[in-house]
């Protein structure tokens, strides 16, 4: 029973990160989703509120669970006995900041392997910050993000106005 870890901040899940989750399941046995209580990051959705966008997504994709985390994420995956990290890389710009969490996480956890896929290349300019950036001023996001998470940011957004 092959079990990975797909950590991340999701502020939000776009539908990069979910082609990354749906070539995690196929890989895996199971794949644990877990969201970062990533503070430092200043996420404008709180964890609970990134798991609720995340859930109706995921329902369709078998043997996928939710959950967060917060500390390391190696006590993470030690805690949940998985035998990998999957994490995407877009395009080279991604892969200074992966190589470098991979082999501090190795250095952690020499058990626990990091392993990398590439998303759709139609995924490859796609990232949280940009699309919170065109959903603020007012841009349709709806090529990025599910339908409820579209939502979500008019929502954040038109409170904060
Ligand atoms: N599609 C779209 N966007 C993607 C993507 C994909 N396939 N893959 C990455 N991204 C983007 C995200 O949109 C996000 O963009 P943003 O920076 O503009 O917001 C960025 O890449 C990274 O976000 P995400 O994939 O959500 O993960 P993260 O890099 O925020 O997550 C953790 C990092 C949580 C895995 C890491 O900080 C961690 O492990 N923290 C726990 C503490 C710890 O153990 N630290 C030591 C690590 S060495």
């Amino acid at each position: 029973m092959r079990h990975c870890i797909y950590p991340g901040t999701f502020d939000p899940i776009t539908y990069g990160h979910l082609d990354v989750l749906a070539r995690a399941a196929r890989l895996f046995d199971r794949v644990t989703v877990a969201v970062a209580d990533n503070p430092g990051k200043e996420p404008l959705f709180t964890v609970e509120q990134r798991m609720e966008m995340l859930r109706p997504n995921i329902a369709g994709i078998p043997h996928v669970e939710l959950t967060k985390f917060e500390g390391l994420l190696v006590d993470f995956a030690r805690a949940h006995q998985a035998d990998a990290i999957i994490r995407g890389l877009r395009a080279l710009s991604d892969f200074e900041f992966e190589f470098n969490m991979a082999l501090m996480n190795r250095h952690l956890e020499p058990q626990l392997e990091t392993i990398f896929v590439m998303p759709n290349e139609q995924f490859s300019y796609t990232s949280s910050s940009l699309v919170k950036q065109v959903a603020r001023y007012g841009g349709d996001v709806g090529h990025f993000v599910p339908p409820n998470v579209a939502a979500e940011l008019k929502r954040a957004y038109a409170a904060r106005r």
